[in-house]
C-alpha cells in the first residue's frame, strides 16, 4: 500500500510511533495532547485513514466508524476492547487488535498491592499521617488481617488471575477462582488452585479479585445479591473494569458492614468515582494504573503498532479480537 495513514488518537510512548513511521511511506498523525483528542479534529484525521491506533477513552461506535471510510485495522492499546464495538468493525471489514499479555504482571503486581492496602488498610495509615493527625504506636491501632492461611478468589483465570494467583501463593493464600473453563491440570497444581461456582466463591473468599473481562454477561456481575453472599470480613479488588460493580450496591454494602472493605482501580463511570466510595475509610482508590508501568505502556505501544504493520503489510494480525 502506498503512503497508509496512520491516525493515532491520544498520546503514546515514542517506540511505537517510530514503529509506525517505519512503516515505508506512512503518513502518521497522532493526537499530542494531554487530553483527549476533540471529535471533530479526530474524524476530520480519519477520513482518509487505513489504520487507527486507540486508547481505551476512544469510543470506537458508529460515528467513529462513519468518519473512516477506508479503515482496515483499529489497534487498541489495551487489552481491555470494550471501548469498541468489535461488531460493527467485523462487519465493514475492520480487523480489532488488542495488546493481551504485555501488562499481566504490571497488573497482577497492582492487584496483589491492592490485596495488601486494603487487608493492612495503607491508604487509612498514609490519610492519617497526611491529614497532620497527632498520632501514635498502639497495640491496637490500625489493626488490619493477615493474608497466611486466607483464601484469595479470583473471577476470572485468564493471564492477569493466573499471575495474581502465582503473587498469593507466595503470601500463603489459598486459591479458589471461577472461570467459564478450568484451568489445565498442571496450572492447577502449580497454584494450587481450585474452580468453584461463583456463589461459593463468594461465600467463602477472604478476598475477592475480580479479573475477568467486561461484557453483558458480566455487567454487575457484583451486585447487592453477590455482596450480601461475601463474608463480613472480606475485601473485594477491581483491576479489571468499573461497571462489573454496582457501585452504588458496593457504597451500600460498605456502609452496612456487609463487606471490610474494598480496593479499585477502575470505576463505573470513569474518570468519575461515586461520591459515597469518596467518604468511606475502607476503600482503596487509585486511578486505573494496571499497566501504568513505563516498561509496560512502552510495550503496549509497540504491541499495538506491530498489529498495524502486520495488518498494513497484508498479513494476519497478532493479536486480534474476536467478534
Ligand atoms: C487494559 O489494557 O485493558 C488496561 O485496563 C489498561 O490499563
Amino acid at each position: 500500500m502506498n503512503h497508509p495513514k496512520i491516525v493515532v488518537t491520544g498520546r503514546i510512548p515514542d517506540a511505537g510511533l517510530e514503529l509506525l513511521r517505519s512503516i515505508d511511506g506512512s503518513d502518521v498523525w497522532a493526537w499530542l495532547g494531554d487530553d483527549v483528542v476533540p471529535i471533530d479534529v479526530r474524524n476530520a484525521q480519519l477520513a482518509d485513514a487505513d489504520a487507527a491506533v486507540t486508547l481505551l477513552t476512544d469510543r470506537v461506535d458508529a460515528e467513529f466508524l462513519d468518519a473512516a471510510p477506508q479503515l482496515r485495522v483499529v489497534a487498541n492499546v489495551a487489552v481491555g476492547y470494550n471501548n469498541i464495538d468489535v461488531v460493527a468493525c467485523h462487519e465493514r471489514g475492520i480487523i480489532v487488535t488488542n495488546t493481551p499479555d504485555v501488562l499481566t504482571d504490571a497488573t497482577a503486581d497492582l492487584a496483589m498491592g491492592l490485596v495488601l492496602m486494603s487487608t493492612r488498610r495503607l491508604g487509612e495509615g498514609e490519610r492519617l499521617i497526611r491529614s497532620g493527625t497527632g498520632w501514635q504506636w498502639g497495640m491496637f491501632m490500625m489493626l488490619g488481617t493477615g493474608l497466611q492461611g486466607r483464601t484469595l478468589g479470583i473471577v476470572g483465570m485468564g493471564g492477569i488471575g493466573r499471575a495474581l494467583a502465582q503473587r498469593a501463593k507466595a503470601f500463603g493464600m489459598e486459591i479458589v477462582y471461577h472461570n467459564r473453563s478450568a484451568a489445565d491440570p498442571a496450572t492447577e497444581a502449580r497454584l494450587g488452585a481450585r474452580l468453584v461456582d461463583l456463589d461459593e466463591l463468594l461465600a467463602t473468599s477472604d478476598v475477592v479479585s475480580l479479573n475477568c473481562p467486561y461484557s453483558d454477561a458480566t455487567h454487575h456481575l457484583i451486585d447487592a445479591a453477590a455482596l450480601r453472599t461475601m463474608r463480613s470480613t472480606a475485601h473485594l479488588v477491581n483491576t479489571a473494569r468499573g461497571p462489573i460493580v454496582d457501585e452504588s450496591a458496593l457504597v451500600a454494602a460498605l456502609q452496612g458492614g456487609q463487606i471490610a472493605g474494598a480496593a479499585l482501580d477502575v470505576f463505573e463511570n470513569e474518570p468519575t468515582v461515586h461520591p459515597g466510595l469518596l467518604d468511606l475509610d475502607n476503600v482503596v482508590l487509585v486511578p486505573h494504573l494496571g499497566s501504568a508501568t513505563v516498561e509496560t505502556r512502552t510495550a503496549m505501544a509497540t504491541t499495538a503498532a506491530a498489529n498495524v504493520v502486520a495488518v498494513l503489510a497484508g498479513q494476519a494480525p497478532i493479536n486480534p479480537v474476536d467478534s
